[in-house]
This record gives structure tokens, sequence and C-alpha cells, in this order.
């Protein structure tokens, strides 16, 4: 195994050399103490991307490869969730919140994530994510999935597990516990939570060459009311819309692999409408509360909306918004076109947005607003993918199965890019850059180790007297300014030694030789606001 430390800038910080004297009775020059980001990259050499290793923590997050312009980025942290597939090419499996320049901020339970992200339950800043339960709890890999959504407050502790139970037939072989699939999982403004669900049902297949009871799928839309759990809208797809309409192709069927000839893959509540996407017919419904399509988009030929422009037709595509505009006649609506669905295609994935007038009308047809993609490394996504405007006019785009995430500028400059994976490895189903703050319910971390003399990288400035190094991290905390180190003969001897600035994910900071026990406190807006363990040495 090959390891190297970063070569982040080391700081040295002057402590008060009376506390200093006074504390451990120094005699030395031992007057700094000093800190330096102490996280580790490690590759070995395998199909595992480079990844961040910490010794007081074991979170293990991708090392993102990043390019970038200079040019302002929108601000805001990345929200990376994961699934797993053969051969991941990540060393963990996990959500991962990391800035855009490589710092971890946290790393969360191993295991598949959906549609990690921050939202507002009501006025709370909350995170979610969908994760499998059951056996057949397949993650967004082989295209569906069943689980639950889990709340977690600013405090990262788990506020609330969203199971829905709709009592779904299951292909032949799988059960579930809970029935949310992992597309969707949008809490609304009316304390209702909207996710996809995916039922085993039956249809006429006959005008597809397929017998007049073949098995598919039916991806449903489900309103959850979050005080109940219980729905409160349900939409079939296959209640409204013919299965011949389908652009995914038909090759047999049984109840254990089911056709999936919709594909449901996001909903968004638009007043007292639902936006419905559909991966495979290439459309985006408008339903109305009573189940009706009020209308409907092609990627191809527009539908209700009339011819669409050169450059902004779509296929396959993700996440489907409905963006405001100042006028009541028409809106922005975007996509994450992927525009191919095999893996061997080439052609550029985009960020679509069109211009829609409505109601809708084919003499006005949609104009086209956006189209990006990156013109110097461009990325074809078979499957997944995001595309989400940023508070200052950027935008940022996930690509789904393909482990890449683009910032781009108001007028498609690409001004930012990162990759976490090999291609065709690592996925995350969407990626997000959001604000976000928070302080663990839990304590900062600590560990005390002596450092060997050739991975030392405080040593010049701690002198060479005492090679004992502190390692400090506070997994998920968004605001700790500086550590407050003690040091001590005793727990009930601790006096402060100084302060350290913190550093990246983990700080190392030096300790003098001789020191018995140690504990930091973190230290927010001006104050210590949590001690970790007292670690004796
Ligand atoms: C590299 O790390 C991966 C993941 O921990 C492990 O499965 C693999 O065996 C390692 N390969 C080598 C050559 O050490
Ligand atoms: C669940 O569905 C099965 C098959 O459709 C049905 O026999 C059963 O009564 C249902 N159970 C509940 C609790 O609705
Ligand atoms: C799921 O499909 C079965 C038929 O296979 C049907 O009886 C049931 O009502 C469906 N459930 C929902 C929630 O649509
Ligand atoms: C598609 O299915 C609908 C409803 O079953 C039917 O009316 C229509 O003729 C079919 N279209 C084709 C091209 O077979
Ligand atoms: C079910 O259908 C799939 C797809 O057509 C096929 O590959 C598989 O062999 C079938 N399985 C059974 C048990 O018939
Ligand atoms: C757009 O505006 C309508 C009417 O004011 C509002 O109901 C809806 O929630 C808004 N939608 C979005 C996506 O901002
Ligand atoms: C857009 O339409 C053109 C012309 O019909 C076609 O060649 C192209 O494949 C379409 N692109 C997408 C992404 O559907
Ligand atoms: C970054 O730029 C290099 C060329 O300098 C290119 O090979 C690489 O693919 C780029 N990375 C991303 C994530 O676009």
């Amino acid at each position: 195994m090959r390891t190297w430390s970063s070569s982040l800038a080391l700081g040295c910080l002057i402590a008060p050399i009376p506390t200093l004297a006074r504390t451990i009775g120094a005699r030395k020059t031992e007057s700094t103490l000093c800190a330096t980001d102490s996280r580790q990259l490690v590759n070995n050499g395998s199909d595992i991307w480079t990844y961040q290793a910490y010794k007081s923590s074991n979170v293990t997050p991708p090392y993102l490869s990043i390019n970038r312009t200079g040019e302002d980025l929108a601000s805001g942290l990345l929200f990376i969730g994961q699934e797993d597939s053969e051969g991941s090419g990540v060393e963990s499996v996990a959500p991962f919140i990391i800035s855009d320049d490589n710092e971890l901020v946290w790393g969360g339970p191993t295991g598949e994530s959906s549609n990690f992200r921050q939202q507002y339950w009501g006025k709370k800043s909350v995170i979610t994510f969908w994760t499998g339960t059951g056996e057949a709890a397949y993650g967004a890999d082989v295209g569906r999935g069943w689980g639950e959504v889990q709340i977690y407050d600013d405090s990262y502790k788990l506020i609330k597990s969203v199971c829905l139970q709709l009592n779904l037939t299951m292909p032949t072989g799988t059960t579930t516990t809970c029935d949310a699939d992992v597309h969707e999982s949008t809490i609304t403004e009316d304390n209702t939570m909207l996710v996809t669900a995916y039922n085993t049902s039956q249809a006429d297949l006959t005008s597809l060459g397929g017998p007049s009871d073949g098995w598919v799928y039916d991806s449903i839309a489900v309103e959850i009311d979050l005080r109940t759990n219980e729905p409160v809208f349900i939409w079939s797809p296959l209640a409204h819309v013919d299965v011949n309409l389908t652009h995914y192709a038909y090759t047999g069927s049984n109840q254990t692999d089911p056709f999936d000839w919709f594909h449901m893959n996001s909903i968004q509540k638009w007043g007292d409408h639902y936006l419905i996407n559909s991966r495979h017919l290439w459309r985006t419904f408008l339903v109305n509360r009573q189940g009706e399509i009020v209308w409907y988009i092609d990627g191809q030929d527009g539908g209700d909306f009339g011819s669409i422009p050169t450059n902004g037709n779509f296929s396959w595509q993700h996440m489907a918004r409905i963006r405001n505009t100042s006028t009541s006649n028409e809106v922005l609506l975007s996509w994450f076109a992927n525009d191919l669905d095999a893996t061997t295609a080439t052609n550029p994935s985009k960020g679509t947005t069109l211009r829609l007038t409505l109601p809708p009308n084919a003499k006005n047809p949609p104009i086209l607003e956006t189209d990006f993609y990156d013109h110097e490394y461009p990325v074809s996504s078979a499957a997944e993918g995001s595309f989400t405007p940023l508070d200052n006019g950027n935008t940022l785009m996930g690509y789904g199965d393909e482990p890449y995430i683009k910032e781009y500028g108001p007028s498609g400059d690409v001004r930012w890019s990162a990759q976490y994976a090999d291609k065709n490895l690592g996925q995350s189903y969407r990626v997000y850059k959001q604000e976000w703050s928070a302080t663990p319910y839990y304590r900062p971390s600590l560990v005390v180790a002596t450092a060997s003399s050739e991975a030392d990288t405080l040593s010049q400035c701690a002198g060479t007297s005492s090679t004992l190094r502190g390692y400090v991290s506070w997994n998920g905390a968004t605001d700790v300014e500086k550590y407050e180190v003690y040091v001590g003969e005793s727990a009930s001897s601790l006096k402060s030694l100084g302060e350290i600035e913190k550093k990246g994910f983990e700080t190392e900071f030096s300790l003098p030789a001789g020191t018995k026990v140690v504990q930091v406190g973190a230290v927010q807006s001006g104050r210590v606001v949590r001690k970790s363990d007292v670690v004796r040495v």
C-alpha cells in the first residue's frame, strides 16, 4: 500500500508561553503549537479510486480529481450519495458531504444512499436520503429499489424513517418491508413527501408483440403525509397512459423480470399539480389531484407544446423540474437529459432547459434556454443524473452512473469539474450543492499517537524533542473555527495548552513530550461548544 500526505500548508500557532510553562513545566523552546491537515491519500493500485483516510475517523471518502478555471463558483457543499454495484470503484459506499476543494465535512453510514441532499422540513434544515431495506432492497444501480427515506436533523440525529407500506405486488422471490423507491424523496411545503414506488402488475402487451396479460412494472407516484405516514395521493401510469408509447425495447417479461415500460424517476409538486417524469416515454406529464393529465411534453415531437427547438430535444431524461419565471403564462422546465440508454453511446448528456408557454399552445412552441454540456470533456451518462440551478446563476450537473460532477457558469461555460471513480465505476444518483450548517450531537474524536519520523510533517516546527501528536476531527461539524487543547497529569488536572486552527477534516497537532492526558474542545463563535473524550497517552 502506498500512502502519502497531502501537501497542504503547515500552520503553526504561537501558544502563550506562560500557559505552557505553567501547565507542563516545559523548560525547552517548545513554544509553538503546530497544526496541519493530516489527511492521508491512499491508492493501492487497484481499481479503487484514491481515497482520503484519517486517524481519528474511519470514514474514507473519495479524493475528487478536480479541474477549475478560477471563475466564481456557487457557495455550498457537495452532497454525494452512492450506490453499490459490482465493482463500485470506491473504497466506501456511503453518503458524503464534501467541499468543492475536496475537504470532507461528513461521512454517513456505510451503505447505499440515493438522492442524498439537504432540504427543509417545515422550518428545520435536514438531510435526507433513501436507503434500501429488506431483501428486495436493490440500489439504483439496477434501476429501482424498495426502502425507506431517512431524515437527519442538523446534529445528525436520525429523527424520522419514512417507511411507506402499500402492500405492493413484488417480483417473484422478493419481499419488501418499506416501499419507497430510490428516485424521489422530496419534502413539500404541505408536510408531505413525494416518492416513487415500483409495483408489479399485469397489462395488455399485445400491441408490443407480447401477451394480453404480460407482467410490467407500474412505477407509481405517491405523496405521503409525514404526520400519519399514509399516502394522500397515488398516481398510476398504467391507469392513465398506453403501454405501447414506451421507447424501451420489449424483449419479453414475466413476474420475475417485469417490463419497466414507464420508469418514473422524478415528481415535483407544483401548486396542487404534480410534474411526473417518464424516462422510458421521453415525456414529462402535468397531472392534477384527480389524476388527469393536464398536459405533457414529449422530448422529440413536443407533445402538447409544439415542436421542440433545435438542440432542445431529449431522451432517457431525469429530474424534470419546473422553475418559475416572473410571468404567470410561462415556466422554465429543465431536465438532466441523458440522451442515451446504452453505455456504448457517445453523445453528450446535457442540462436542457426549455421556456414553455402556458397553457400549452403549439403556435408558441418551446424556446431553448440551455443545452449545457462540456464540449472539451463531454460525459455520456446512460442512467441517473441531476441538473440543478445554484444561487449565483451557476448550475450543477451530477452525471449519475458516470462518476463526474460539473459546475457551469450562466452561459454554459464549465468552471469546475470533478471525477470520483474510474469511468463506468462509481455512481451517485444525483449530486447537489447546498448550504448546510450542522453541529453534531456526539463528541469530537481525538486520537493521540507517536509520529513515525518519515511521516511526521510537524517535525520542523514542533522541534525534535517530542514526536507526540494529537489528531482531532468532528464528523459533520461545519462551524468549527479552532480547537482548544488541554493537557495534564490526569483528567482532573487538565489545563489549556493553547488553541490550534482547524485544518481540513482532521487536524494534527504537536504535543509536549511527557504529556499524560489530552482533551480537545471544539471552538465555535469564539467559545468551546463540545469537548472530546479525555485520552490517556
Ligand atoms: C486495494 O483495496 C481494496 C479495497 O480495500 C481491496 O479490496 C484490494 O484487495 C486492495 N488491493 C491491493 C492490491 O492491495
Ligand atoms: C395485500 O395484497 C394481497 C394480494 O393482492 C392481498 O391478498 C392482501 O389481502 C393484501 N393485504 C392487505 C393488508 O391489504
Ligand atoms: C399493485 O399491483 C396490483 C396488481 O398486481 C394491484 O392489485 C394493486 O392495487 C397495486 N397497488 C398499487 C398501490 O397500485
Ligand atoms: C397502443 O395501445 C392503445 C391502447 O391499447 C391502442 O389503442 C393503440 O392502437 C396501440 N397503438 C399501436 C401502434 O399499436
Ligand atoms: C423472465 O423474463 C426474462 C426477460 O425476458 C428472461 O430473461 C427470463 O429467463 C425469464 N425467467 C423465467 C423464469 O421465465
Ligand atoms: C411557482 O409559483 C406558484 C404560484 O405562485 C407556486 O404555487 C409554486 O409553488 C411555484 N413553484 C416553484 C417550483 O417555485
Ligand atoms: C434530436 O433530434 C435529432 C433529429 O431528429 C436526432 O438526430 C437526435 O438523435 C435527437 N437527439 C436526442 C437527444 O434525442
Ligand atoms: C481535467 O483535465 C484533464 C486534462 O488536463 C482531463 O484529462 C480530465 O479528464 C479532466 N477532468 C475532468 C473531471 O473533467
